[in-house]
């Protein structure tokens, strides 16, 4: 795949607006947590990257610590950028955050103001960005007061380093606190980060009225509960897979009997929709109408493709999401 030959085809891909703002994005987005880091093959790396841009999906999902090591994903996204997306960028919505383990020392994690500012300045570099669309606090540090971790972002975007801001994780209070934070000083969040699958639906409950009643967009990430909803653990723990590798985030123990038998009954009710477990499962989250975008990850450019064919059917009947919640038997299956 040349430079040259990418090119949207934007007819496939549904935008959907981000909260109350002028930013619309792709309802599937490629997150690069897993897969892009200086351990992974580089060539399959770009692949993936280049189709999914010319698939339409203009966001790009990063954060100072994916590798690994650390910052090799931003690393590889840079080289991508540099080499065949460089007359693109503005087609593209590229994300980064700050706040979670990253460098030595006492400020190379948390949410305190030399972390975020210091992390977006190595991100920026790392990527060869000049500003990113969007940076966001990875996560709520409960020893840094907010006002500081806001202050820190609001400071982002008048420096011209971030157009936006987000958050990711926040709990209930301390997301509503950052609303009311933001929009006084008149950076208002507009997206929102949270962990969102048919086995974990948490966030669901907890956080998304708050975030579309204070105009924020809602980020889905792990929609596939890392590939437990795939299927693909059906019969076993396949080599290669993100289980079975040590530096993946989804443990072995994680992947046990009782998620497995859920999957096996999913997969019967997406292969009687006509979709693999997969796209059901994303298409599951994006039929929250509050839903802006799904960040999905891959470790192939089959993978995504197959994953892309979920927003052929976005719809379920009300028969069908109730068989889905009787197989989950919320709250007993949660990840
Ligand atoms: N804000 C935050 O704190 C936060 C936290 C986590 C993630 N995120 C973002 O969300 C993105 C997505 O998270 P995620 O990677 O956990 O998402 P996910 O979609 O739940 O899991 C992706 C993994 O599932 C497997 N998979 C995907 N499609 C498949 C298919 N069609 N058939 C079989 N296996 C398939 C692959 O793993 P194998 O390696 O097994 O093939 C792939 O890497 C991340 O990259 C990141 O950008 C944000």
């Amino acid at each position: 795949m040349s430079s040259i030959s990418v090119r949207w085809k934007r007819p496939y891909m549904i935008y959907r607006r981000s909260g109350h703002s002028g930013i619309q994005l792709p309802a599937i987005s490629l997150g690069l947590w897993h897969n892009f880091g200086g351990i992974d093959d580089f060539t399959v790396a770009r692949d993936m990257v280049l189709t999914a841009f010319e698939n339409g999906i203009c966001h790009f999902d990063l954060a100072n610590n994916y590798g690994p090591p650390p910052g090799s994903a931003e690393t590889s996204f840079g080289r991508i950028l540099l080499n065949d997306l460089k007359p693109h960028r503005d087609e593209l919505f590229i994300a980064s955050k700050a706040g979670h383990d990253m460098w030595e020392g006492v400020y190379g994690t948390g949410s305190s103001r030399k972390n975020i500012i210091a992390s977006c300045n190595q991100s920026l570099q790392r990527t060869g960005l000049d500003y990113f669309d969007v940076f966001y606090s990875h996560r709520y540090d409960p020893d840094t007061p907010i006002e500081e971790t806001m202050q820190a972002l609001i400071d982002l975007v008048r420096q011209g380093k971030a157009l936006y801001v987000g958050i990711s994780k926040y709990p209930k209070e301390q997301q509503e606190q950052a609303y009311t934070i933001l929009r006084d000083a008149h950076v208002p969040c507009l997206l929102s980060q949270y962990r969102c699958s048919i086995f974990d639906q948490k966030a669901k409950q907890a956080n998304f009225d708050c975030a579309q009643s204070n105009g924020s967009g809602i980020i889905c990430f792990s929609p596939l509960a890392q590939g437990l909803l795939s299927g693909k653990y059906n019969k076993g723990i396949p080599a290669n897979s993100r289980a079975a590798k040590p530096t993946g985030f989804l443990q072995e123990s994680q992947v046990t009997e009782e998620r497995v038998e859920a999957a096996r009954k999913l997969d019967e009710v997406a292969t009687e929709r006509g979709q693999t477990l997969a796209q059901m499962s994303l298409a599951w989250v994006l039929n929250d109408p509050r839903v802006t975008s799904v960040i999905i990850g891959a470790s192939s450019v089959d993978q995504l493709k197959v994953n892309l064919g979920a927003i052929n059917n976005l719809e379920f009947s009300t028969e069908e999401l109730k068989r889905i919640d009787e197989i989950v038997q919320k709250p007993t299956i949660s990840f």
